[in-house]
């Protein structure tokens, strides 16, 4: 049961009752009807087939195909590994260009992938209102040693799509996506998936559909697509036949029932989402010193991050203690993409370092609040009231916890 906060000592971390009994998490779970994932079970079971191109990954396979409006998906085993076999089939191909551009503001499998594939992140800056790489900063990064262009839509809004495009071509560069959060999104009329030579989604267990772990490659380019199927599967091409290097990237066939079960969920999964996004904006609007950051279009998003905005002149230490305060009243909110990747291992301390100013400010700025089935309008409220209270207090709260600690 959640109490009204009316004076510092009403909070959890100054000794008061924490808002709310159980945890509140930014990306608890989905699951699907417990029955049909028990149905599909007894189904592999009955099949004796786990893994290595099933009939539940074709159907999951050919069903987001449909979906997504794209030739072809790959499903894999985690987004990550999507990211390292597209980075290396298409970044890797003239090994003496070594750079690919992308954001440092964003989940750090983006730059690691990249890394990992013997590669070097370039990072860029984004745009300071909603997050996204900014195609500007990109270009003047741009040079005879750059591989790749990765744009990600970060909390599953759209980067600017046509303007990276142009850049790719006008450079003959591939162009991919990290599209980790964008799954189900529209990009105008048609559903993110078919941009640039290949995007990345992440099915990870934390996103709003999930397959356990998982996720998928999607592309309109067929020889594209037969690579990424064999490397997949380490490089075979039939059951005796390497034809060339791979790694070990399938999706097993229980996630893969997982996914379509989940499908079948999706619409009230986004419900759900859309109309705690609502709740967030009434709930925050004229909130003192925090922004909610506002979707283009929420009815053509999955709405999966609620994502608020410190204003500039916070104190440098509110965001902290705002997450601090909060994760005393079980309400879990996250400091994504805290510190930025170029300011994370192994990209710190890297010489040229990157001149990065909004990355840094929003690093410092920005939190993510729980969302999605595990979160109701009736609490959305009471989390604004408490975010009210410390924005209205926080160097008294601050102050008090320094006497505390
Ligand atoms: C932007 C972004 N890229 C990549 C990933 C990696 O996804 P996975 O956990 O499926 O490997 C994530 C995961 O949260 C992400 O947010």
């Amino acid at each position: 049961m959640s109490t009204t906060k009316k004076q510092p000592s009403d909070l959890a971390c100054l000794g008061g009752r924490p808002l709310f009994a159980e945890k509140l998490y930014v990306g608890r779970p989905n699951l699907c009807a417990r029955d049909k994932l028990h149905k599909a079970l007894d189904q592999i079971f009955d099949n004796r087939w786990l893994t290595n191109d099933g009939p539940f990954l074709r159907r999951f396979e050919e069903t987001l195909q449909e979906f997504l409006g794209v030739r072809h998906v790959v499903a894999v085993c985690n987004a990550t590994i999507g990211l390292q076999m597209v980075y290396r089939a298409l970044g890797r191909a003239r090994p003496a260009r070594r750079k690919a551009l992308m954001p440092a503001f964003t989940f750090i499998a983006t730059a690691h992938a990249w890394e990992w594939e013997g590669g070097t992140p370039v990072f860029c800056d984004v745009d300071p209102d909603r997050h996204l790489l900014a195609p500007d900063g990109a270009e003047s990064k741009l040079d005879d040693e750059a591989a790749l262009i990765v744009g990600v839509h970060t909390w599953g809004q759209p980067c600017r799509i046509e303007e990276l495009e142009a850049l790719a071509r006008a450079r003959q560069i591939p162009l991919v996506f990290d599209s980790a959060h964008a799954f189900s999104n529209f990009h105008g009329s048609r559903r993110i998936g078919g941009f640039g030579a290949a995007e990345v989604f992440s099915f990870h267990a934390t996103k709003f559909f999930n397959t356990f772990e998982g996720g998928a490659i999607t592309t309109n380019d067929d020889g594209l697509a037969a690579e990424l199927r064999h490397m997949r599967n380490f490089g075979f091409a039939g059951y005796d036949q390497v034809a060339r290097l791979g790694t070990n990237g399938k999706m097993q066939e229980i996630s893969a029932a997982m996914g379509l079960c989940l499908l079948d969920e999706l619409d009230g999964l986004l419900e759900t989402n859309r109309r705690n996004y609502r709740a967030y904006r009434e709930a925050f609007a004229g909130l003192p010193g925090l922004a909610l950051l506002e979707l283009d279009d929420p009815e053509s998003l999955n709405c999966q991050y609620v994502v608020g905005t410190l204003a500039p002149e916070a104190p440098a230490f509110a965001r902290d203690l705002l997450v601090d305060v909060l994760w005393a009243e079980n309400v879990l909110a996250r400091k994504y993409f805290h510190p930025g990747c170029h300011r994370a291992a192994p990209y710190a301390g890297r010489e040229p370092a990157p001149a990065l100013p909004v990355t840094d400010d929003l690093c410092r700025r920005v939190v993510v609040f729980p969302t999605g089935t595990a979160v109701s309008p009736d609490q959305i409220r009471p989390i604004a009231e408490t975010v009210r209270f410390v924005m209205e207090h926080a160097d008294d709260v601050q102050r008090r916890r320094e006497t505390r600690a």
